[in-house]
């Protein structure tokens, strides 16, 4: 019998080695952390589809902001959940909304040493639920929905935000962002975009995170699952118009996508592992069908492979300890 002299398994005789030739890195500092903020909680609320993750105080998220720093993450993303919601999502303009809030009360916490993200979407503060204003057919108003997310940019920013990150796809939106920001001399100001982002039934643990007021879908706005190409299209276009960092969401369906992309930009990509991948790993390890730390780290380690220079998971801080070990 005819033996292999190629022999692959010589890089895999020993941890070193292994070590030696890993090709793929994940460490704390790619990792964000996404953080859910609710107006008016007095403790943290859990979140029953997502085990482990909470709405979080004014308090606790400070706490968990300086959580953030001693682990080295590389930053949060903060969304709001706001007491009262309008047909305009008036909440999220507001220096007072609490989006607005969480960013002045964790830019205080941790200064320049971690980098303070913030949703730029009208999703949590309208009645409807929609990621934009509506016309008077009920239709998603592009181009309305910009100027109040123009107004939401500013507001973000005067609250000491590093990275405003427009999640709504509307056409425009980082031009019209970056346009509002450098009128009013916030050029510092970063726009990392959610630039091809799909219609996801993997977003559903999230519509509970965030109280979602939503009934149908968001079919015109967000993409067709099925289509990379257009996804590529979507990040250049946000480069084009002025976008620092591009983002693919959701990470796990979209390998393929998120591996176009990062060949195709020249800025870092971001993906996002959603609530609903989450939830999937969490359920499976709870009735021990699957062992939860390393599906957590092969998941992360999967979406660096596929092109993310940068993570959002809900597990940053637990995988930050892990990698740690
Ligand atoms: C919209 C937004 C959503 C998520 C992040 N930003 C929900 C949506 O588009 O319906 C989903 C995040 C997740 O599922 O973890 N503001």
């Amino acid at each position: 019998m005819a033996f292999p002299d190629v022999r692959p398994r010589r890089l895999r005789r020993t941890p070193a080695l292994r070590r030696l030739v890993a090709e793929t890195d994940l460490a704390p500092r790619q990792l964000v952390l996404p953080i859910f903020v609710r107006e008016g909680a007095g403790e943290p609320v859990a979140i029953s589809s997502m085990p482990g993750v909470v709405q979080h105080t004014r308090e606790t998220l400070k706490k968990t902001a300086a959580e953030a720093v001693a682990a080295g993450l590389g930053g949060v993303m903060l969304f709001g959940i706001p007491e009262h919601k309008d047909a305009l999502g008036s909440g999220a303009v507001d220096p007072a909304g609490i989006l607005n809030l969480a960013i002045t009360d964790v830019v205080a916490e941790v200064g320049d040493q971690l980098t303070v993200m913030s949703d730029l979407c009208l999703d949590e503060f309208t009645d409807h639920g929609h990621c934009g204003v509506l016309d008077s057919d009920g239709r998603v108003d592009n181009d309305r929905t910009l100027e109040a997310y123009d107004a939401m940019a500013l507001a973000q920013a005067a609250a000491g935000v590093d990275l405003v990150s427009p999640s709504g796809m509307m056409d425009g939106q980082v031009a019209s962002i970056r346009h509002a920001l450098d009128a009013e001399e916030h050029t510092g100001v970063g726009i990392l975009a959610y630039s091809a982002k799909y219609a996801s039934a993997f977003y559903g643990p999230f519509r509970e995170a965030v109280d979602s007021s939503l009934s149908g879908d968001r079919r015109t706005y967000q993409q067709d699952p099925g289509n990379r190409i257009e996804g590529v299209r979507e990040a250049k276009i946000d480069v084009a118009e002025g976008a620092d960092i591009v983002m693919v969401k959701p990470a796990l369906g979209y390998l393929d996508v998120l591996s176009a992309v990062r060949q195709a930009v020249d800025v870092p990509v971001a993906a996002y592992n959603v609530s609903g991948e989450y939830a999937m790993v969490e359920a499976a390890a709870e009735r021990g069908w699957i062992d939860r730390e390393p599906a957590i780290l092969e998941t992360l380690t999967s979406i660096r492979r596929a092109g993310a220079d940068i993570v959002l998971t809900y597990w940053a801080l637990e995988a930050a300890a892990l990698l740690q070990r």
